[in-house]
């Protein structure tokens, strides 16, 4: 057996981690950006190359002919890398470039979601031309003035803007609407949600989705939620795979919206959807809203869902391939998690700490480390990047258990780093609760 993986980062970490614990323990082939050493003791081969040089990826998969391939970003995925290693012979757990436009694109997937009947939408509507004045009158009158311009393309996490956050006023709103279009053809505009954002990844074959334990990411730099939004500080995930501030139909509707956007994708496109299917989700007041969808797994989500995994990743990553994915193939085990990413001091806003040595602490047994924007010397010795360095993942019986572990090997690291202390606390937990409880009641009373 003999896997082509694609990812570098912690991410791909954890999805190297995921594959050489199957029973198979295939060969990993890896072809990397960088090379992170975590992907580089598990692999047997790791070519260091730009995954977006497609003719690339594909001379290194006629020389190993993988059995299949798992792709781990968003960009290669977007460009149509899925496609370009299928006609290849090659198959991959991710979807082709048309099935991909549901992260790629957020208008493809508002307007999918309208179309197919599926009520999970903000009020939106996508703008491709110019349209100032009805823009303008859109925001103000239907909106009510509180509203988010998104992006209609891929941007690595940065083409979302928020009224009140990103943006002073309507004027501001419009201006940034038209930057979208002049840059990438169309943009959405859609209502400001007010609730507790979680994520909700599926398995899917194209045929049936296979949810994961949902996780919580904490986007902000700062504890408190303070500070620029970043590629993700830290995730939690519970014992019972839900999340302490949602109800039971809360995750049951996040669930059903997974399985319903697959099946739209297939009527749609015409082709079934086969890899990780990533629902961003807002419980609001009355339910539950998509934000948006990502056509992978997320960093750090994944570094609390696959060391959870009791099943075969491997088996899994076949089954999707041949549709027979089953609800009896993927088992997790009942542990929370708390994801805590280390990163160098000055993250996002400097890199003044880059090439600094880093040192970890021993694990014990039931934590995991996994490497990110790290580089490993001659010797052994590992030095910062300018990104997050790595993330420390704590597995217990309740988050207050796993957030202690990851808490305290955290302390431990030696470097000029810095992590989010309040992840997975106590205090920040309740505050989600509270929030939601508030929302909730407004409704009742
Ligand atoms: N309709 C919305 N209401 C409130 N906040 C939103 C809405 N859409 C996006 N956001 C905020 O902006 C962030 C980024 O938006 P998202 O659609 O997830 O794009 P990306 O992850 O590609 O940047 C979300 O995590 C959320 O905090
Ligand atoms: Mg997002």
């Amino acid at each position: 057996m003999r896997v082509l993986l694609i990812c570098s980062s912690a991410r791909g970490h954890a999805i190297a981690d995921a594959l050489k614990r199957s029973p198979e323990s295939p060969d990993i082939i890896a072809m990397c950006k960088e090379r992170n050493p975590g992907v580089e003791d598990l692999a047997e081969t790791l070519v260091v190359d730009d995954i977006m040089n497609f003719q690339s990826a594909l001379n290194i998969a006629k020389k190993y002919k993988p059995n299949f391939a798992f792709i781990g970003p968003e960009d290669p995925i977007g460009g149509g890398l899925s496609d370009a290693l299928s006609a290849a012979g090659i198959p991959c757990v991710a979807p082709t470039k048309s099935l991909g436009r549901l992260e790629s694109s957020k208008g493809f997937t508002r307007n999918l979601l309208r179309k197919h009947g599926i009520d999970a939408s903000p009020k939106f509507r996508v703008f491709s031309s110019d349209q100032g004045s009805e823009m303008y009158k859109f925001i103000d009158q239907e909106l009510e003035g509180a509203f988010v311009v998104k992006y209609d393309a891929l941007k690595g996490g940065k083409g979302v803007k928020v009224s009140g956050e990103h943006l002073k006023n309507i004027d501001e709103g419009v201006a940034y609407a038209r930057e979208c279009i002049a840059e990438c053809g169309s943009v959405v505009i859609e209502e400001k949600l007010i609730g507790v954002e979680f994520s909700l990844l599926s398995f899917a074959s194209g045929k049936t989705t296979v949810d994961m334990p949902a996780v919580q990411d904490h986007k902000r730099a700062f504890n408190g939620d303070t500070g620029p939004n970043t590629g993700g500080m830290g995730t939690i995930s519970d014992a019972g795979h839900s999340l302490p501030f949602l109800t039971t139909q809360d995750l049951a509707r996040a669930s059903e919206i997974n399985r319903l956007t697959a099946e739209a994708l297939l009527k749609e496109c015409n082709a079934e959807y086969k890899g990780i299917l990533y629902g961003g989700f807002i419980a609001v007041k009355d339910g539950v809203r998509l934000i948006e969808y990502n056509a992978r797994f997320g960093d750090p989500e994944a570094l609390n869902i696959l060391p959870l995994l009791e099943s075969d990743f491997v088996t899994i990553c076949q089954a999707i391939l041949t549709g027979e994915l089953s609800d009896e193939l993927v088992r997790f085990a009942h542990k929370a998690t708390v994801c805590k990413y280390i990163t160098p001091e000055g993250y996002p806003q400097n890199n003044d700490q880059r090439d600094a040595v880093v040192r970890f602490p021993a694990l014990p047994n039931n934590a995991r480390l996994f490497y990110g924007n790290i580089r490993r010397d001659g010797d052994g010795v590992l030095h910062l990047g300018s990104s997050r360095t790595a993330g420390i993942v704590g597995v217990g019986s309740t988050i207050a258990e796993a957030e202690t572990l990851a808490e305290s090997l955290c302390q431990r690291v030696e470097g000029p780093v810095r992590h989010r202390s309040d992840i997975g606390t106590e205090a920040l937990l309740n505050e989600r609760s509270t929030t939601m409880q508030r929302l909730r009641s407004a409704v009742h009373s």
